[in-house]
């Protein structure tokens, strides 16, 4: 007689199957934006997916690293973040004790690292989480008494008297001006004769019809033409323009989000919903199609 044995029971795949389903329905669902096709900054700024994308991969500060060229590790970010505050601090040129305005201070690492230098700062951001993190981020480092952090739009700064300070940057905010000609006006006001303006931007005016989706979902539609800011800036009355490149230094970091999101990337192609995904394409896409884009450093002076 045969001898009989009883069949194994395994655990049916389609359970694994209909589990990961879902859990992958639930994460989607939790950290995909709202799908608005023209979202303001609070709007973007304030998606589950920027808010958990840019925790969990820059610890909240928003910027880029600045590493160096021919470099292919991104690590460790925390050190390419702090050298790209050192080339913005350096090209203010600006002596301790100075009065300078953050616009668009994001949760306030670039400000504290400017009070570090021992610059006095006036930091500004129109995004309500943003400017309660900066506050606490600030506190934590006992620097209540030299930044400051206060809601305001840099398309009105009405509520600074005139040359009020000695310089005034922008880390990667000003490419979300809805009126860049008239931001500039309000920069120009607020800088005393002699004082600088320094922007750290990226520029993806010279790229494809993705890009531009990029650019739309960010609120980052007026990114200016290639030779726009210096056109910009002296039409204002800013002298002395000067612009480094420094898209070569910034690749690590963009390699990585590229490498970490192109898969994920590829799935919500396919299911349709990669403009709820917009930091997961912006990476993805602006590796895809580097050399369409620029990473700048803009200075100019008030005569
Ligand atoms: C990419 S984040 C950069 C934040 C910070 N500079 C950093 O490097 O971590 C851009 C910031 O600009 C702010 N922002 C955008 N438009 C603004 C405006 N009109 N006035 C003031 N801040 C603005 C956003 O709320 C956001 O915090």
């Amino acid at each position: 007689m045969a001898n009989q044995t009883t069949p194994q029971r395994r655990f049916p795949l389609r359970y694994i199957a209909t589990f990961l389903a879902l859990l992958a329905s639930v994460i989607i669902g939790l950290v995909a934006s709202n799908g608005n096709a023209s979202p303001s900054v609070q709007e973007y700024y304030g998606s589950s997916e920027s808010r958990f994308g840019y925790w969990l991969l820059l610890g909240n500060t928003r910027h880029c690293g600045l590493y160096r060229k021919g470099q292919l590790s991104p690590f460790p970010i925390s050190t390419a973040h702090r050298a790209m505050e050192q080339k913005l601090y350096t090209r203010l040129e600006l002596s301790p004790g100075s009065k300078v305005l953050d616009a668009g201070a994001g949760s306030g690492y670039v400000a504290i690292y400017m009070a570090q230098k021992g610059l006095n700062v006036q930091a500004i951001d129109i995004t309500p989480h943003h400017i309660a993190d900066a506050r606490k981020n600030i506190k934590k480092h006992k620097l209540e008494d030299k930044v400051s952090v206060e809601y305001g739009d840099y398309h009105d700064l009405s509520s600074f008297p005139d040359e009020s300070f000695d310089g005034i940057y922008t880390m990667e905010t000003f490419v979300h001006a809805d009126d860049p000609v008239k931001v500039l006006r309000n920069f120009y006001r607020l800088l005393k004769p002699g004082g600088a303006l320094v922007l750290h931007e990226a520029d993806f005016s010279r790229n494809t019809g993705t890009l531009q989706d990029v650019l739309r979902l960010s609120h980052c539609q007026n990114t200016l033409e290639e030779g726009g800011y210096q056109e910009l800036t002296e039409k204002v009355g800013f002298k002395d323009f000067s612009l480094e490149d420094l898209t070569d230094e910034v690749l690590p970091m963009w390699r990585l989000f590229g490498v970490l999101g192109y898969l994920p990337y590829q799935l919500f192609r396919i299911l349709g919903i990669q403009d709820r995904f917009i930091n997961v394409m912006a990476g993805v896409e602006a590796w895809l199609n580097w050399g369409d884009g620029r990473y700048i450093s803009v200075r100019v002076l008030k005569p």
